[in-house]
């Protein structure tokens, strides 16, 4: 498989190049990500079937720029995986219209205009595109109003690609993490007590590893999923079932007559 991935310098990104790469010597990668250094240290480990393309995916000729490199290195495009996004804080009515731009630019638009770019190729090879959204995409979270719904205009994009692709033999799908411990995430879950916090929301108890969600991805880009269209995965440990409080009511209670 000839496979685009960006935000392959880091976390769930890097995790899909990695379980690609060990799953097959005859994949082709072409890693992109705006972190020069840390997509050079990724490429090395993997070796030369991992081709690189540093690039801003803010900027509006990411996707143009990112498949020419892909067809230098691969000759052709069988799956993308968009998984780059960036997250900020803070309550909507402090946000700035210049923050709202970026992180509308990297966590959507990037998606369509690499999707754009890439469409040719991957009718030519009926290939797949999957998309990295979010839990928060269906969740509103607090302090993250831009984040939550730009991953929401995501799913709907990427829903929307698939009925416009489906004809051409292209599946499109997304993956939507909960609480994932990845860089992005790391230094609020170092503090044992917000980890803890959050992991006694998950009915399995754990937050999610990067592997988590890129198997899911390997997942949805294979053969196995040859059927599947439009759909989301949750990767979530549960969490997204365990938002009803208890309310003392307890196991055991009788029904009223
Ligand atoms: N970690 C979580 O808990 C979690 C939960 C839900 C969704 N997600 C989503 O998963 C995806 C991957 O996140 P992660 O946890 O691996 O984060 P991460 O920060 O470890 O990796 C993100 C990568 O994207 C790259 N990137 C960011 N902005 C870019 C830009 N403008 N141009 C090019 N590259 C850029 C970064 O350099 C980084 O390498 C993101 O879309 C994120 O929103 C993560």
């Amino acid at each position: 498989m000839r496979v685009i991935i960006t935000g392959a310098a880091s976390g769930i990104g890097r995790a899909v190049a990695e379980l690609l790469a060990a799953e097959s010597g005859a994949h082709r990668l072409l890693l992109t990500d705006r972190d020069a250094a840390g997509l050079a240290a990724v490429a090395e480990a993997i070796g030369p079937t991992a081709g690189i393309c540093v690039a801003d995916l803010a900027s509006a000729d990411c996707g143009d720029v990112i498949v020419a490199a892909a067809l230098a290195h691969m000759g052709g495009i069988d799956a993308v995986v968009s998984n780059a996004g960036i997250i900020a804080g803070a309550p909507l009515v402090e946000q700035t219209a210049e923050l709202f731009d970026r992180i509308y630019a990297i966590n959507t638009r990037a998606t369509w205009l690499l999707a754009k770019a890439a469409h040719p190729h991957l009718a030519a090879s009926h290939g797949a595109f999957v998309a990295t959204a979010s839990m928060s995409a269906t969740q509103p979270t607090p302090g993250l109003g831009f984040y939550s719904s730009s991953k929401a205009a995501l799913l709907m994009l990427v829903r929307q690609l698939s009925l416009e692709w489906g004809p051409d033999g292209i599946r499109c799908n997304t993956v939507s993490p909960g609480p994932t411990y990845t860089p992005m995430t790391k230094v609020g879950y170092d503090d044992a007590t917000r980890r803890a916090q959050r992991e006694s929301m998950i009915p399995l108890r754990k937050l999610g590893m990067a592997e988590d969600v890129a198997n899911t991805i390997l997942f949805l880009l294979s053969p196995q999923a040859g059927h599947i269209t439009g759909i989301d995965i949750l990767v979530d440990g549960g969490m997204s079932n365990n938002l009803m409080p208890a309310t003392g009511g307890g196991s055991g209670q009788k029904a009223s007559q």
